[in-house]
């Protein structure tokens, strides 16, 4: 739509603001495991690459890991690994605040506050809290009636959290809380950044304010991207089991990869590609260049292609991009001192700015002192 204004299209185009302020950048993870290359290329590598240019702020969301509570000694353990891969992949304290969510009190109190202008009914359609519900209650079907399962089940009560269902709220609240311009953040995540555009817009117009800007992903031009998984299925994710995680070392690799779910091969010249295969392809046009894939696509074309083949040069190209990382993690990982620094000093940046956002809002919604 701006393309018709080439003002606003600058605008976009630019990393600056009109009042030639750096424009903010702010994402997160949540702390529940090890990350892995959809976290990587859908994430990370883009926090990386807005470092030179933006205001970027990252952290490690352990409050919304506490949503599917975590056993307490694993989160600890993932809020510090995560950390570890951020700087591996990467990031660099000196350009970008760094900071873990808890340490953050002003959040938490600004997500009690949001949850003011939030409905229970556009929180139980969003579609990770239904994944997630569904998952949790043991129903298979699609076409379900979670709330009635929800209500009317007592014995539901521990398994499906109020935390769960206000985790697009807190996600807000982290967006909202430093007036991010830019989200970078994969695929899956568009739904919680409509919300979140939506809750400010609410409070803006429920309180006559233009206080809250409407954040937007960040894809260098291109779309959101999905890292298939290893299984045949449409998405690497850590619930899935089908990930390469960057910690990963070369033999359990070079083995995931081997046993990467493909088909029975093409015996017709030109024949449509699996779901399974096409997901290889995907990955290798990640990490081995175009030119790699064109090369096996032509083999699958006219049915040459040895799936074995494929796969080595798969994990080979997969182990140039993952090794360096791994030595990094794991030549930080355990220096308490250097990674406590970090957090730190991002927690006390993060801070100044959560407060000021506070005490606006609070001043906004008519908690005043007497
Ligand atoms: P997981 O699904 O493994 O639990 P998270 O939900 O913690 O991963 O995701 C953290 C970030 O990584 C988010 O920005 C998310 O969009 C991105 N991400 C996760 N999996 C993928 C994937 N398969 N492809 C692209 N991005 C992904
Ligand atoms: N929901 C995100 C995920 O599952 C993590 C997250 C929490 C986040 N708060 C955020 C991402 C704020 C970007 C901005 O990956």
């Amino acid at each position: 739509m701006n393309s018709e204004n080439p003002a606003a299209q600058a605008e976009q185009n630019s990393n600056l603001r009109p009042d030639g302020s750096k424009k903010i950048v702010l994402s997160g993870i949540r702390s529940t495991g090890n990350l892995h290359l959809g976290n990587y290329y859908g994430a990370l590598q883009k926090f990386v690459k807005m470092q030179d240019d933006y205001d970027s702020r990252y952290f490690i969301a352990d409050l919304h890991a506490l949503t599917t509570n975590p056993d307490p000694k694993a989160l600890h353990e993932s809020v510090k690994q995560i950390l570890a891969e951020y700087l591996a992949a990467g990031l660099d304290p000196d350009k970008n605040i760094l900071y873990v969510q808890s340490d953050i009190p002003e959040i938490s109190e600004m997500y009690l506050l949001m949850n003011m202008h939030v409905g229970i009914g556009e929180l139980m359609r969003t579609a990770s809290f239904k994944d997630k519900a569904r998952k949790a209650l043991g129903i298979t079907s699609e076409n379900d009636e979670i709330e009635k399962e929800i209500i009317g089940n007592q014995n539901n009560n521990a398994r499906v959290n109020a935390g769960l269902l206000t985790y697009p709220t807190l996600m807000a609240v982290d967006i909202l809380i430093h007036h991010a311009d830019y989200v970078p953040v994969g695929k899956d995540q568009e739904q919680h950044l409509e919300l979140t555009r939506r809750f400010g817009r609410r409070f803006n117009s429920f309180y006559g304010v233009d206080y809250f800007k409407e954040p937007v992903n960040f894809n260098f031009g291109g779309e959101a991207i999905k890292v298939p998984g290893l299984d045949g299925s449409g998405k690497m994710g850590k619930s899935e089991g089908n990930c390469i995680y960057l910690i990963d070392d070369e033999k359990t690799l070079r083995k995931k990869v081997m046993r990467a779910v493909t088909d029975a091969g093409p015996t017709e010249p030109n024949s449509p590609v699996s779901q399974p295969v096409e997901n290889l392809f995907t990955l290798m046009d990640l990490v081995s260049g175009k030119d790699t894939t064109d090369h096996f696509r032509e083999k699958y074309a006219d049915c040459s292609i040895r799936y074995g083949d494929l796969k080595k040069q798969l994990a080979e190209d997969l182990l140039k991009v993952t090794l360096p990382i791994r030595q990094r993690i794991l030549d930080i990982r355990d220096n308490d001192e250097y990674l406590s620094k970090i957090v730190k000093q991002g927690a006390e940046r993060t801070r100044e700015y959560a407060a000021k956002t506070l005490k606006d809002v609070r001043e906004i919604m008519g908690i005043r002192k007497i």
